[in-house]
């Protein structure tokens, strides 16, 4: 294939990657407690490294040159070796693994593609749910080929926003200081357990907004591009050297309100 594809392929790569993490990690739903490494409230499976190695396969065999960042590049020869090409995938093969290994479907193989720094397609596959959000940049944001568009909420304190608390959420607050101080400030917070799928959600409306401090790339890049196709608005505010970000996606009608109380928050502001 040629070392200058059009976004469109790209987009067809992306899904078949999207599909093959997603496809093989639905086979073994047998093996989902294999654990490869277990931490403090979290664990790294056995089938987060092979569906990050399928995903990565489809990619590498349409295009060798091009480079992969994924969650599981310490496990895998391929993943997250600078090649120097413009093009990067961002993997996550299972974002949501917690929810994965106890069975709950709300789980997704995430993958997105930059070409010179900018996201130019995105696939967010969640095979339990039979889902699959798509987005290719200056197109629109689709869920199974249906376009979406953001919530009409305008307030702040009518919002659901959707975040998560993961280990290394915000320096010098606890895991949920950050969770309680929005909870005043919307009508509800929820907490799903999928970073990929939280952000899809604001694309499509079912949320007004998702923050979360310490989350890492490969969890956001495919579904922020959703977000900003569908109408809706994205920030990274904080970008670290191991990928952590701090990142808010909104339907664009309360990311300024949002925005303010996270930087208030952060003491950035
Ligand atoms: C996790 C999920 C979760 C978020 C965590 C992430 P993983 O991703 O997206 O919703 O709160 O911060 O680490 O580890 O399941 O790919």
């Amino acid at each position: 294939m040629t070392d200058h594809p059009t976004n469109e392929a790209l987009l067809d790569c992306a899904v078949a990657a999207a599909r093959a993490g997603g496809e093989h990690a639905l086979r073994n739903l047998d093996r989902r407690t294999e654990v490869h490494a277990s931490f403090d409230h979290d664990v790294k499976l056995c089938l987060d490294i092979e569906c990050q190695e399928k995903a990565g396969n489809v990619v590498h065999a349409n295009f060798p040159s091009h480079d992969i960042l994924g969650e599981e590049g310490e496990a895998l020869d391929s993943v997250n070796k600078n090649k120097g090409s413009s093009y990067q995938w961002i993997i996550d093969p299972i974002d949501g693994t917690v929810n994965f290994t106890h069975s709950l479907p709300n789980w997704c193989c995430s993958i997105a593609v930059k070409k010179d720094g900018q996201t130019v397609a995105g696939a967010v596959f969640a095979p339990e749910l039979d889902e699959l959000y798509t987005a290719l940049t200056d197109g629109p944001a689709l869920l199974n080929d249906r376009p979406l568009t953001p919530s009409t909420t305008d307030k702040l304190a009518s919002s659901i926003i959707m975040t998560g608390t993961n280990e290394n959420s915000t320096p010098g607050l606890s895991r949920f200081a950050m969770f309680e101080a929005i909870s005043t400030h919307v009508q509800r917070p929820r907490i799903m357990g999928s970073a990929a799928l939280d952000v899809c959600r604001v694309a499509r409306g079912h949320a007004d907004g998702y923050f979360e401090a310490g989350i890492y790339v490969w969890d956001i890049a495919a579904a922020a591009l959703l977000v900003e196709c569908a109408g809706g608005k994205t920030d990274t505010l904080v970008e670290n050297s191991d990928h952590s970000v701090i990142f808010l996606a909104t339907n664009g009608l309360i990311h300024d309100e949002l925005r303010g109380v996270v930087e208030g928050l952060l003491g950035t502001r």
